[in-house]
């Protein structure tokens, strides 16, 4: 083997050649490439030349771990990348992610309930959702669409060196259509595929009931087949805990299923359906997250000054609370199941060994269906 470095824009690289192939290796974040993948890495930076840097992340379209990621998501074709990621650049120049904050959450505090809570054991950050402690009526995507990308981005803050995706836990307790629906599931597919290609590391969906699984099946013919593997319907009790166990430390494990424990209770305690607030008393269970997230990114915005929070912003309400600006919870959830129609189902026996039960042909009302010119890949 004969090594030398090659210095290709900011970041150096190992090339070697090992029997005779040339391989490019970033030291720091296990890439390795062969020529033709460096020559294309290089052939669309020169196509970028000339795009005016974004104000707020003046490294996004220099990074190789940006080109690479887009890249791989178009199979290594330049044209298709360059596409891609010119709309992607024009998109974050237009939102802004890092300035990005969910006006819905200020405004109507739990109306979203997905937050990070910890980490996976490859230091991927993991995110969880439950439907009971958010029930809000979805015909639009743009307010989940705008919690989501907050949350990623903020995610992304949290990465060490070399994690570069991050994971879902999806807990369908409490769902409904008007929740959780084909349209909703596609708007945020959508952008996530469009815009954040290869950060999907995995999601987990537990507690899901024959509607969620209807629903699923009517999504995922419109997402990629290597994203839609990435998606894990596990259910029974014990299946739950063993793939938690899987992937997660035992204290993001233990957590995450005492979080999904108290939020079948019914009604859900106050503190389950506050989960931006700190518990009065140390002993109990935290919903904002497993010890180590709340030590090192909660507990510590709230002592230190605010530069931290450039670092990593936790759910808009848990940064609310901090702050003592938390506005009190109307009880809108109920409201909103009392008039909604009953698409409400409970998912039920979860102790039950059978993974799947009969899917339900879902009756989806128009409003919920995903648009008629949506691309299929199935
Ligand atoms: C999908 O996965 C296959 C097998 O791992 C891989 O060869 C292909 O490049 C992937 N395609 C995309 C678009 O990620
Ligand atoms: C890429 O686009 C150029 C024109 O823009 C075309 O000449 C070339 O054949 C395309 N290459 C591929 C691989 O599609
Ligand atoms: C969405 O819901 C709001 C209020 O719930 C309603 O005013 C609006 O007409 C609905 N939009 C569609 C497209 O159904």
């Amino acid at each position: 083997m004969h090594g030398r470095q090659l210095l290709l824009s900011n970041a150096t690289y190992i090339y070697i050649t090992f029997y005779g192939h040339i391989y490019l290796i970033h030291p720091f974040r296990n890439y390795i490439f062969d020529m033709e993948h460096s020559k294309k890495i290089l052939e669309l930076k020169k196509r970028l030349v000339g795009i005016k840097p974004l104000e707020d992340e003046p490294e996004f379209f220099n990074s190789e771990e940006t080109l690479v990621r887009f890249l791989k998501s178009r199979e290594w074709n330049i044209n298709e990348t360059e596409k891609m990621l010119k709309e992607s650049i024009e998109y974050r120049r237009r939102i802004r992610p890092s300035h990005l904050d969910c006006k819905w959450c200020h405004d109507r505090p739990g109306c979203h309930s997905m937050r990070q809570v910890g980490f996976d054991e490859a230091g991927r950050p993991v995110i969880y959702s439950n439907f009971a402690q958010a029930n809000l009526r979805h015909n639009t995507s743009e307010d989940t669409i705008c919690h989501c990308t907050y949350l990623i981005e903020n995610a992304k803050r949290t990465m060490p060196p070399g994690v570069s995706t991050w994971v879902f836990v999806i807990d369908c307790t409490g769902m409904t259509i008007q929740a959780c629906n084909p349209k909703l599931g596609y708007g945020v597919t959508q952008v996530m595929a469009n815009h954040y290609p290869e950060r999907l590391g995995l999601v987990i969906c537990v507690n899901h009931n024959p509607v969620f699984q209807g629903i699923w099946k009517a999504m995922k013919v419109f997402i990629h087949p290597n994203t839609s593997s990435k998606v894990k319907l596990v259910k029974s009790k014990s299946k739950v805990k063993q793939t938690f166990l899987e992937v997660f430390p035992s204290e993001l494990t233990d957590w995450i299923l005492e979080e999904m424990r108290q939020n079948k209770i019914k009604p859900l305690p106050s503190t389950q359906r506050e989960f931006w607030n700190k518990p009065s008393d140390s002993g109990r269970h935290d919903p904002r997250g497993c010890s180590s997230y709340i030590e090192k990114y909660i507990e510590r915005s709230e002592k230190e000054n605010a530069a931290f929070e450039i670092l990593h912003k936790a759910h808009p309400n848990i940064m609310d609370s901090i702050k003592g600006k938390v506005v009190s919870v109307k009880k809108s959830s109920e409201l909103e199941k009392k008039s909604s129609p009953c698409h409400h189902v409970d998912s039920c026996n979860s102790d039950s060994d059978e993974e799947f039960e009969q899917i339900e042909m879902l009756d989806i009302p128009d409003e919920f269906k995903v648009p008629d010119d949506a691309v299929k890949f199935t």
